[in-house]
């Protein structure tokens, strides 16, 4: 057996060089975690001509695939380069050829998750990815073998960090989306196309993965339930924070009697609880277990060394499997029976904004509007008026509601004579401890 541990990279980017850094950096110190050193042999790459801030020569960097995946003295791949295709297709080579992978790839795990594992247990191989879901903070590991005892019934998480600054900013400075979110751009939080973020398909990616392990069936993408942030305004942070409220983008899975549900929307917390407390670039995973009860893991959710810290983790564990031949000691079991409920079974309390003519009898029509469709409000406040155009601004919390009935009543409602148009429908999470 060699004494080394030959890496190959797939993708030498921002999370690729700190990875390299890191490893080279505590060669001796990772020496004595394993009882074998990691020795970086090849690396794939796109654009030969860019610079790169990695220890590593020229000719270690290659645009051909196969010098990676045909290279036997290396072991396990590290694949880095993001996006379903050929991330995907290039994991599959690696493991078939009898190399281990190291992913931080959502994209892959989320879409093709189950069966790369399946197919590393097949091969008597292994598949890491602590790193696809917050960046540096321990959620895979703690759902695959420290909560192993426990049934997972509820998972909140605050998964994307671009949009969690992004309402941050809108909470603390009150500017409406397109001024926070022009604010993460030029920070660098957000990507010049957003759309990923704000729109919550990031966030969905890896409530696909923590799903998954949450209840041990296979979730895809198209299973979740997804709303973005970018109709949510300065208005309704004012009222969420009078009624107590922050509002935060929340990946919900939750145990159901007949399933579970899988949704990704922006949603209103009580600001006491923790979650909500959870700012800026931040992510936060609060579970739920029947042994443990709530734990909750924060910390920062993507960055070079935050990232490369979960990827080295992964490096150490595989580390100590090559060393002791053994593999696969976590399999992913798959119950099969647990299905995600369609979203207009969903059961949620709710805020709605409205604007209404400033007269009579308005707020008894909308009430017997939500009376038809059994929802039972909890608070309203009008504030807002707007005296030359007649109208007034009218808030409203429901008690908990099917999303079908208060979906049916919001249509109903903005049909009303009376009523202007529906501003915006947040539904509201109950965290309190
Ligand atoms: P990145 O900076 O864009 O780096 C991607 C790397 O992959 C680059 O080196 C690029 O080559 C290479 N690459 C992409 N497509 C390729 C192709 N078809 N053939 C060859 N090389 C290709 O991305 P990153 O931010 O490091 O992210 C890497 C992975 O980590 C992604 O899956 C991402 O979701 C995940 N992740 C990132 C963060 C974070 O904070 N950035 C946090 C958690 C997870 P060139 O350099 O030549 O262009
Ligand atoms: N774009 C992601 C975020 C980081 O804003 O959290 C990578 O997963």
């Amino acid at each position: 057996m060699s004494a080394e541990i030959g890496l190959g990279f797939l993708g030498l980017g921002t999370v690729g060089s700190a990875v390299v850094r890191t490893v080279s950096e505590r060669t001796g110190f990772l020496e004595r975690q394993i009882g074998r050193s990691f020795q970086v042999r090849r690396a794939l790459i796109r654009d030969p001509n860019r610079k790169r801030d990695v220890p590593l020569d020229e000719s270690q960097l290659t645009v051909n695939v196969d010098d990676v995946l045909n290279d036997e003295t290396i072991e396990v791949v590290v694949e880095l380069m993001g996006g379903v295709e050929p991330a995907n297709t290039y994991i599959r080579r690696a493991l078939e050829s009898g190399k281990h992978v190291v992913t931080a790839n959502k994209e892959v795990m989320a879409t093709h998750g189950i069966e790369l594992l399946e197919l590393a247990t097949a091969q008597g191989r292994d598949l890491y990815f602590e790193a696809s879901v917050g960046g540096g903070i321990p959620v895979i590991g703690p759902f695959r073998q420290d909560l192993a005892a426990n049934q997972i019934r509820e998972v909140h998480a605050i998964i994307n960090g671009t949009t969690n600054y992004i309402l941050t900013e809108m909470a603390s400075g009150g500017v409406d989306f397109e001024a926070a979110l022009a604010d993460a751009q030029r920070l660098g939080y957000a990507e010049p196309d957003p759309t990923n973020d704000i729109e919550g398909i990031d966030a969905a990616y890896k409530l696909v993965i923590l799903a998954s392990l949450a209840f041990n069936c296979a979730v895809s993408p198209e299973d979740v339930y997804r709303e973005g942030i970018t109709r949510i305004s300065a208005a309704d942070f004012r009222y969420a924070a009078e009624l107590g409220y922050g509002i935060k983008l929340l990946a919900i899975a939750k145990r159901a009697p007949n399933g579970f549900e899988a949704r990704v929307h922006p949603a209103l917390i009580q600001r006491d609880v923790l979650l909500a407390q959870v700012d800026g670039v931040f992510n936060a995973v609060l579970l739920d277990g029947d042994l443990l009860g709530r734990a909750l893991f924060i910390g920062r959710g993507a960055g070079p060394e935050p990232t490369s810290s979960a990827i080295v983790a992964d490096l150490i564990d595989l580390g100590h499997n090559i060393r002791r031949a053994v593999h696969d000691r976590i399999p992913m079991s798959l119950d099969g029976d647990l299905c995600v409920l369609p979203m207009p079974e969903v059961r949620s309390r709710y805020y709605f904004r409205l604007w209404a003519k400033d007269q009579p009898g308005v707020l008894a029509s909308i009430g017997t509007v939500c009376g038809e469709h059994a929802i039972s409000i909890a608070s309203v406040i009008q504030k807002e008026v707007d005296e030359n155009a007649g109208r007034a601004e009218l808030v409203f919390l429901t008690h908990e509601a099917q999303e079908a009935a208060v979906q049916g009543a919001l249509s109903a409602i903005a049909d009303l004579d009376v009523v202007a148009s529906v501003a915006s429908v947040i539904r509201v999470e109950d965290l309190a401890e």
